[in-house]
This record gives C-alpha cells, structure tokens and sequence, in this order.
C-alpha cells in the first residue's frame, strides 16, 4: 500500500538484512511492550536495553512520550491520532528490525487492531508482543505524574484506563505480570525477555 504516493519504484541494495545481522551478531526483531500508563514499560524497556548492551547486541527504544515530542508532535490522544501514532511506530520499527537492530516500543498501543496492524509488517516471529500486566488499580496508586489524578478530576479527557479503553491482549508472546505477592523487579521482568530471545535465536 503506497497510500497517496503515485510513480514510486522500490530500490534494494545488495547488502540485505542478513548481512547486517551477521555482523552485528543477533536477529532484528520488535519488543512490543503494551500496558497502562504508569504499568513501568518505559522502566522495564531501560532495563532491557541495559541488560542487551552488557551482553554486547544492539538495542534501540521508541518510547510514545518521547516520540510524541518529535515525530509525532502533532498527534494528540482522540482514537484516530492514537491509532497514527502507533502506526507510525510501527513502521519505524520495522526499519530499525530490518536494520538487525532489537527495537523496543514503548507505548500504552490501548488498541488491539492497531498492535495486530505493526505485528503484520514484520516477518512471522519478529514481533513479539510483552503485555505489562498491571492492574488499573495498582497504576493509579503509582500515578507517577499525577495524570491519574488530573483524569478522575476530569481535568484530562480521554484517559486510558479512565475514560478511554485499554485492550489487553488475548494472545501474545510474553505476559509480565505484577500482581500481588508476585512482585518482580524491572531487570526480572527484563531476563523474562532476555530468555524468550535467548531460546528464540534473537540473540546468537
Ligand atoms: S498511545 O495510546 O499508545 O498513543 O499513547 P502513548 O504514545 O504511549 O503516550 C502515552 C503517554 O502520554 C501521556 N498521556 C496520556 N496517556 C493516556 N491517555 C491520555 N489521554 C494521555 N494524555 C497524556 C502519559 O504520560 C502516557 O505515558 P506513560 O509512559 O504510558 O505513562
């Protein structure tokens, strides 16, 4: 689908996906981490790119709220721009798994189409979606920027988990969960990852 764009032609370049992962040792794929705001994703994606850099591969985050200060300043939270953001992302993080990068997205994606969408641009395998299990409860005791507290005031509209859905997924590769007694930290959440790239051949 080349949208509005008319006359284009596709290049390739000799040197393919496969050379770049030869000599970066490793396979690019995307780490899809979905969850409420404040569930810790942007915590448990530092947690794993740290882990992956002391291991020598290669690891880029997209983080939404870091994103949405560049590329995608101007979309806002209404369920079209969100589903754009994620688009968008999506296929940023296509290009940076083709480049045989381990890319970690880092957005609250409250839509399961729009996950569904970015898993199909990426080769079967590569898209490994981790679901941040925390409870809205739990997030909203957190509420590490008070923005919790601003929706339930009714001082933000369309707040996820307040006034705007968040879809958990049904099936995914990966469920962290932080419930109860089962508290783990962000690294331990980060070695689940690390093992299902380890058994997955992500990591060589
Ligand atoms: S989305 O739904 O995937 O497009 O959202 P994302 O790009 O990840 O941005 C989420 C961060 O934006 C802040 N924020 C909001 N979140 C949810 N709903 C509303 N209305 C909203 N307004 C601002 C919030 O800080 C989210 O950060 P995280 O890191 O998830 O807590």
């Amino acid at each position: 689908n080349v949208g509005n764009s008319t006359n284009i032609m596709w290049h390739d370049c000799p040197i393919q996906k496969q050379d770049r992962q030869q000599l970066l040792q490793q396979k690019g794929c995307v780490i899809w981490l979905t969850g409420l705001s404040g569930s810790g994703k942007s915590t448990i994606a530092c947690a794993l790119s740290r882990s992956l850099h002391s291991r020598g591969k290669l690891s880029y985050i997209l983080d939404g709220d870091n994103i949405r200060h560049g590329l995608n300043h101007d979309l806002s939270f209404r369920a079209e721009d969100r589903s754009e953001n994620i688009r968008r992302i999506g296929e940023v993080a296509k290009l940076f798994a083709d480049a045989g990068v381990i890319c970690i997205t880092s957005l609250i994606s409250p839509y399961q189409k729009d996950r569904d969408a970015c898993r199909a641009l990426l080769p079967k395998g590569d898209f490994i979606e981790v679901f941040i299990d925390v409870p809205l409860q739990v997030c909203e005791a957190r509420d590490p920027k008070g923005l919790y507290k601003l929706a339930r005031a009714g001082k933000i509209k369309g707040f996820t988990g307040i006034d705007d859905p968040y879809e958990a997924p049904c099936s995914c590769e990966i469920v962290l969960q932080q419930k109860g007694s089962g508290c783990k930290s962000p690294s331990d959440m980060a070695e689940i990852v690390i093992s299902y790239l380890e058994e997955n051949g992500y990591l060589r």
